[in-house]
């Protein structure tokens, strides 16, 4: 009832109000800026979390080493903060206390699970002017943000400083720049002791190998020695908290059996398929974005029944988590139907609103 309501409002009411009135990019960019100013308030966490209570009595499951009051998680890219150029100004704005990380409390209030990040170890700035584009049409997004974050070491003090509700996740990414492997496996070291040096302890962290939207690295190389060395380096620090990788759509069947054979050789506890698909943005075609959304959602289909079936065949302790295109149940139960446990979404926060996890679990 009030999951029906809610959805009736923000695809009759709300939706077509944003669509009509802003580009994805101000609609993203007015969310940010009001969920920093929410963070700050505890009626609105109040009123976050008696909502949550309404709407989140689902079953709760258990994947990859971590459990969830329900299957769905909020992606990567939202939760992520903002982009600095130097670590000194990143951690002067910690200090001054500022919100970096608009969202960090709000969001897990409202949604339950989130993945923060990505995060690298030095801040981005990520890419100059439109960004974010929606393909209503077909219920897609796009983006080239290109990696904007604080860095991990403001983030870790930042989030050592305000602890996220859990569970939460952190997905850590290697500079795009960086091509030499020794410094591509300190990078990812470096930050993960950072977060744990800081007692910022997640549920899980993600190594996001897939990072398609920065001019440097389209495809992210996702090899399968980089995989094993990059995931043998991480699990070392780790201890007991779980490691996942995300991955890329359109590989071939050979890569994504070999890719899920090294996550289980090095101890990986999830795979997370998939992040975006490179497509020329829609303002210019010489520039590439990542679709999300409708238009990745059968390519992302297809990456997770080729990891399903190489973990059946070969009895592969990883667990596959559907990312693509999860936008309602149906979108949803595609997902389902290829074995996963669990999904993660991004666009259908665009298309479903702030709830859309009720929207899409809804019977
Ligand atoms: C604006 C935007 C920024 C994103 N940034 C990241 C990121 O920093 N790290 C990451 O792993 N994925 C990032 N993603 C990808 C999403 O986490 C997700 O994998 C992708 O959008 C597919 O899910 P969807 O079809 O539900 O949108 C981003 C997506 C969007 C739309």
């Amino acid at each position: 009832m009030w999951i029906k309501s809610y959805q009736f409002t923000y695809q009759r009411l709300f939706r077509p109000l944003i669509f009509g009135s802003m580009d994805a990019q101000t609609a993203h960019e007015r969310i940010l800026s009001f969920l920093a100013r929410a963070d700050q308030h505890d009626w609105v966490q109040s009123l976050a979390q008696a909502l949550y209570r309404r709407m989140a009595s689902f079953e709760s499951t258990h994947v990859g080493g971590v459990t969830l009051d329900f299957p769905i998680i909020l992606a990567a890219g939202f939760v992520k903060g903002q982009g600095f150029a130097t670590e000194d100004e990143a951690i002067q704005a910690v200090e001054r206390g500022e919100n970096i990380i608009p969202g960090w409390r709000t969001m897990p209030n409202i949604v339950g699970p989130v993945e923060f990040g990505s995060f690298t170890r030095y801040p981005r700035l990520g890419n100059t002017g439109q960004v974010i584009w929606r393909d209503a049409a077909t219920r897609s997004t796009q983006n080239r943000v290109g990696l904007k974050n604080p860095g991990a070491r403001a983030a870790s003090l930042f989030l050592a400083k305000h602890p996220p509700k859990k569970p939460f996740g952190i997905n850590l990414a290697v500079s795009p720049q960086v091509t030499d492997p020794d410094q591509e496996e300190a990078e990812l070291v470096e930050s993960l002791q950072l977060f744990l040096e800081a007692g910022v302890l997640p549920d899980w962290f993600t190594l996001n190998l897939s990072c398609p939207n920065t001019e440097d690295d389209p495809r992210g190389h996702q090899t399968e020695e980089k995989a094993r060395r990059l995931c043998r380096a991480m699990v070392a620090q780790l201890g007991e908290i779980p490691l996942w990788v995300k991955i890329s759509p359109c590989l071939s069947t050979e890569q994504y059996a070999k890719l899920i054979g090294a996550f289980a050789a090095e101890g990986v506890r999830a795979v997370i398929a998939t992040n975006t698909l490179p497509q020329p943005t829609p303002t210019d075609a010489e520039v590439t974005g990542g679709v999300g959304g409708g238009r990745l959602h059968m390519a992302a289909l297809e990456a997770t029944r080729h990891l399903m079936e190489a973990r059946r065949e070969q009895g592969y302790p990883v667990d596959v988590i559907g990312c693509g295109g999860v936008m309602d149940a149906k979108s949803y139960q595609d997902f389902r139907n290829l074995g996963v446990q669990a999904v993660q979404y991004w666009s259908a926060f665009v298309y479903q609103g702030l709830w859309a996890y009720a929207v899409i679990l809804r019977k």
